[in-house]
């Protein structure tokens, strides 16, 4: 109890990276995979809801609120999965899927992970994309899913999944390098796992996920009402193998943060920029600084949050065995020779508290 109290204590003066981070309820932040948009004065945090047994989607995807990155109001569940219709197995014109028993897409016991969220200022609506798989069905499907609210903290009413892209080739025209899997699925569409949003200065939005049997990325364009792709896509490091990617734009340079295909192991940070989201991207040295750098502080990039004047890069520490338990990295990143460095600290205070 004593080591609770010190840790809350602790915890409302600054950013402990791997320590238990509890909300307003005195629980650990359950928001796994996670994005963050700032919406009027307030930072909303959507991750994944992890249970203690497992990693697939149990409830859905979770809401925080902060107005300073550091004290959190749980908001409860954005978007729920649904859960199985009792009696229902095998039911006929349902889905077959290794005994799922509903139509939802969504439903209890998918994989449901990287949840994002973008505003679209014309609609005016919360737009959360993610990385779905069907139940049942492990890693096949690789589908991306949205959802749609009028309120940040949700509820988002889940609108489609499917694959990226059907019967469109990217900007770079006819398949060239590790081109295999993009002819294999030009029919069905790219495979979409890991991934992470991003809105451009002009309001464009695109969809930055790991396809091609995770071997390439690919960033794809939105639709003005940010729910759907426009068919307008590029491959970005071809055969690189990269998961978890994470972008900011800085003095009209894109950096994008990625990591490598160990499953939940931890592996070394890549980082990348460009002169446009079309690239070319140029690949740099690993950007991580201090104990365990070359595994990420045993993390895995999820997203990179403009705050005040920083650039927060934001990280998990998963544990496979025990989900729900699986730890932030929050580090400031720090900008030498014009290039981004994201280095180890014990504690830090975001410049939403200090300014
Ligand atoms: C690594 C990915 O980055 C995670 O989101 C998750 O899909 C794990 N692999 C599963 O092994």
């Amino acid at each position: 109890m004593e080591q609770y109290w010190n840790n809350r204590q602790k915890q409302k003066q600054a950013i402990r990276s791997g320590e238990l981070w509890y909300d307003d309820g005195g629980r650990h932040i359950n928001a796994h995979g996670g994005g963050i948009i700032k919406y009027g004065d307030t930072y909303y945090w959507f991750g994944e809801h992890k249970d203690d047994w497992t990693s697939n989607a149990m409830v859905g995807v979770m809401c925080y609120a902060s107005k300073d990155l550091i004290n959190w109001r749980n908001c409860g569940v954005a978007l729920s999965v649904t859960a199985p219709a009792i009696n229902q197995t095998n039911r006929q014109g349902g889905r077959r899927r290794g005994g799922a028993t509903t139509d939802s897409d969504i439903e209890q016991g998918c994989i449901l992970e990287r949840p994002k969220v973008i505003y679209n200022p014309v609609t005016k609506k919360f737009c959360m994309w993610f990385h779905l798989e069907l139940k049942g069905r492990g890693y096949d499907a690789a589908r991306y899913g949205v959802a749609v609210a009028d309120r940040p903290e949700g509820p988002y009413k889940f609108l489609y999944s499917q694959r990226a892209n059907a019967g469109t080739w990217p900007l770079e025209g006819s398949p060239m390098h590790f081109d295999e899997y993009l002819k294999r699925d030009f029919g069905t569409g790219q495979m979409s796992r890991d991934m992470t949003l991003f809105v451009d200065d002009d309001g464009k939005a695109y969809h930055i996920f790991s396809s091609e049997e995770n071997y390439t990325l690919q960033i794809a364009e939105l639709t003005a009402d940010y729910l759907h792709h426009t068919g307008r896509y590029t491959r970005m490091a071809p055969g690189g193998h990269n998961e978890a990617p994470a972008i900011f734009k800085k003095d009209g340079t894109y950096w994008m943060i990625t990591s490598g295909c160990t499953g939940w192991e931890p592996n070394e940070a890549r980082m990348f920029s460009a002169p446009s989201i079309w690239g070319p991207w140029t690949q740099h040295p690993n950007p991580c600084r201090g104990p365990k750098a070359e595994k990420t502080f045993m993390g895995q990039s999820t997203f990179i949050l403009p705050a005040g004047n920083q650039y927060i890069f934001m990280a998990d520490i998963w544990r496979p065995r025990h989900p729900r338990d699986a730890r932030y990295i929050w580090l400031p990143i720090e900008f030498e020779d014009g290039k981004p460095v994201v280095r180890w600290q014990d504690e830090w205070i975001p410049s939403t508290i200090t300014k």
